[in-house]
């Protein structure tokens, strides 16, 4: 089979293949199970200082659409296919205490696979940036080979938190830099993609001293409205506040977000999520400059720790790599960012010959097209 080892962050990975922070690391027999299955790493479930208590209610479901109706419904139905995932779950319940021996005996027994650890606290004050410092000696005493920052978590009230964090250059800038001061291993950046211009935030991450960003975390959402019972499909107590979409729905939005970061910064290191169940969609991240891919909606749904997808991710990369060996292609490296660059401005996408288009900036009547004579 072909060589899928690679190099991220310094780091090297047998694959570059993660389980992301989600419920499939969020214990130490899960991690266990996954590294069995052939994951080359895992980010752990978040983990946090301040206390946990999620809703009274379930935490995740599945929306999945219809294909003869169209309609789209967290109800099971045998025909429908998977859309998305929607979450309205917290960091780890977990404490560091609780995790820091775990993270140990998960190094020891697995000296070969990489062992992210994802931390979160607030930013908006000198305690907090010791509490961001604190996880960050935890658990990297513990072991962990790199520390992801939890800058997207898109459901924390607290305005200095989670993708609160992420929304604000400057944030993005002081908490990594509160990280970077005591960290002896890479530091990755999760950001959200809830913004406007993420290669802004991207940018502050960077001159804080991340070593790699990685995204997207979910996205902004609401579940939706039972046309009978005319109640949220997921609710406690009839109310529901904005969750996280992910899954196949999010792969398309999260590329855009992705090449707006690869392109801004085609030397700086990536690593992509959102709506990877096989190869082919972590080949589309790769193409556009990741060095790493995550997972978490389809390992969720795949024995909790996704066993057919770590296969299909490696046996299927290794096929598209042997069916690219007259290119010379022997390595993730050989195509890495190959169609970053064929993302363009619209302007510059090209006209049936003879038309002319100038991206909206028409020299007589700036912005709009001219007025036909018989109008
Ligand atoms: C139930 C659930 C819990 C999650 N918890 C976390 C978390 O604690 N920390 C984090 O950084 N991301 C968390 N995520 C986001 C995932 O890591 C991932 O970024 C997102 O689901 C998109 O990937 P996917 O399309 O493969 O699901 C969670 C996602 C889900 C569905």
């Amino acid at each position: 089979m072909a060589d899928l080892s690679t190099r991220f962050t310094g780091i090297p990975f047998v694959n570059p293949f993660l389980l992301a922070s989600a419920p499939p690391t969020e214990s130490e027999s899960n991690i266990e199970r996954a590294f069995e299955a052939g994951w080359g790493g895992v980010v752990t479930k978040t983990i946090g200082l301040h206390p946990v208590v999620n809703v009274a209610g379930p935490r995740t479901k599945f929306l999945r659409t219809d294909p003869a109706t169209g309609r789209t419904s967290m109800a099971k139905r045998p025909e429908a296919a998977l859309m998305a995932s929607w979450n309205w779950e917290l960091i780890s319940d977990k404490s560091l205490d609780w995790w820091m021996p775990r993270i140990e005996r998960l190094k020891r027994n697995w000296p070969d696979r990489v062992l992210v650890a994802s931390i979160m606290a607030g930013s908006g004050d000198d305690k907090e940036f010791e509490h961001w410092q604190t996880l960050a000696r935890g658990v990297q005493e513990a072991g962990a080979d790199a520390i992801e920052l939890n800058f997207s978590c898109p459901h924390m009230d607290r305005v200095d938190m989670g993708s609160n964090v992420g929304k604000d250059p400057v944030l993005c800038s002081t908490s990594t830099m509160a990280v970077r001061q005591v960290a002896k291993v890479p530091v990755w950046v999760k950001l959200t993609p809830a913004t406007a211009n993420i290669a802004e935030e991207a940018e502050a991450t960077f001159l804080g001293g991340a070593s790699a960003i990685v995204s997207s975390n979910t996205f902004p959402a609401l579940p939706l409205v039972d046309p009978d019972s005319l109640e949220f499909e997921i609710n406690v107590d009839g109310y529901v506040s904005a969750g996280g979409l992910g899954g196949p729905a999010i792969l398309p939005l999260s590329l855009a977000k992705m090449a707006e970061m690869t392109k801004a910064f085609p030397d700086r290191e990536f690593s992509g999520i959102g709506g990877i169940s096989g190869w082919a969609q972590a080949l589309d991240y790769f193409l556009l400059g990741c060095g790493t891919v995550q997972v978490a909606t389809a390992a969720m749904l795949d024995h909790a720790i996704g066993p057919n997808v770590i296969r299909d991710l490696t046996e299927g990369m290794a096929a598209f790599l042997d069916r690219h060996a007259d290119r010379g292609w022997t390595s993730l490296d050989d195509f890495r960012g190959l169609r970053r660059d064929r993302i363009v401005a619209q302007g510059d996408i090209r006209r049936p010959s003879g038309s002319d288009y100038h991206g909206g900036h028409e020299e007589e009547a700036e912005g709009y097209a001219p007025v036909p004579a018989s109008a």
